[in-house]
């Protein structure tokens, strides 16, 4: 997601996190909070000491996989990527002996790639670089499928961070429960079969025309709940209460 996604997130996350996990996240950010180090991974991304972090963002893998195939492929791949890179710095967050920075930088990290897993265009195919090489026109103007739905589909209502998390933020206590209980592995299987008829489909039809907007607008805001939901899920599972 672009600023905006990433910010909403954080905000409905923080929304439901326990006096626990309030409490010692506030200790590790001091002033900052989630919607603001939302977007720090993307901040740092372009410099060289933290090339290393860009594939961490993403998880590519072929279309047609079944859900135990995707999920085996996902969990057992060698090279970086986000489903590894969120169980490690999920890892290094809970260990007593990592050090505050390190902490600080884990808690960054899982707040930015809980919400970018539940972007679609974040587990689809390296041949379309994740949609980015899919060339759409969106409202008129040229842009990529990636884009589109990274900030285009997010900014397209035109009202702040805050309005747009108080809009979605009405989960009964039931998807509440259910979503937290979906294992991180489960979030890249929905994702990885939205994306596909999505490519597909701007494949077939680049031209996303008015239609496109009303037509994925309850996909955006259903993804960027779940996505809030289920950071609060695994802060609140790491700090307990
Ligand atoms: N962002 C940059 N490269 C990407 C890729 N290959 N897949 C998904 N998102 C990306
Ligand atoms: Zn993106
Ligand atoms: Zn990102």
């Amino acid at each position: 997601w672009g600023v905006e996604g990433h910010r909403v997130i954080g905000k409905i996350a923080e929304n439901h996190l326990s006096k626990k996990a309030r409490a010692q996240i506030q200790q590790l950010l001091g002033t900052e909070r989630l919607p603001l180090v939302s977007t720090f991974p993307d901040e740092i991304r372009p410099y060289p000491e933290f090339a290393h972090t860009s594939p961490w963002h993403y998880v590519n893998t072929p279309v047609g996989l079944g859900q135990d195939e995707y999920i085996r492929t996902i969990t057992t791949m060698e090279k970086p990527n986000a489903y590894r890179a969120l169980q490690e710095q999920l890892q290094k967050l809970k260990d007593p002996a990592t050090s505050k920075e390190d902490k600080v930088f884990a808690l960054k990290f899982i707040v930015h790639i809980v919400g970018d897993v539940h972007q679609p265009m974040h587990t689809a195919t390296a041949e379309t670089s994740g949609g980015n090489k899919i060339k759409v026109k969106f409202r008129g103007r040229e842009s990529n499928l990636h884009s589109v739905w990274d900030s285009g589909l997010v900014d397209y209502p035109a009202i702040t961070y805050l309005e747009m998390a108080q809009q979605l933020d009405h989960a009964t206590k039931s998807e509440v429960r259910q979503w937290q209980q979906a294992v991180p592995a489960t979030w890249f299987w929905e994702s990885y079969q939205l994306s596909q008829p999505l490519l597909t489909e701007a494949e077939q039809h680049p031209d996303l025309d008015y239609t496109y907007y009303p037509k994925y607008a309850p996909t955006v805001e259903q993804r960027l709940l779940q996505a809030g939901i289920r950071l609060a899920g695994v802060l609140n599972e790491v700090y307990g209460g």
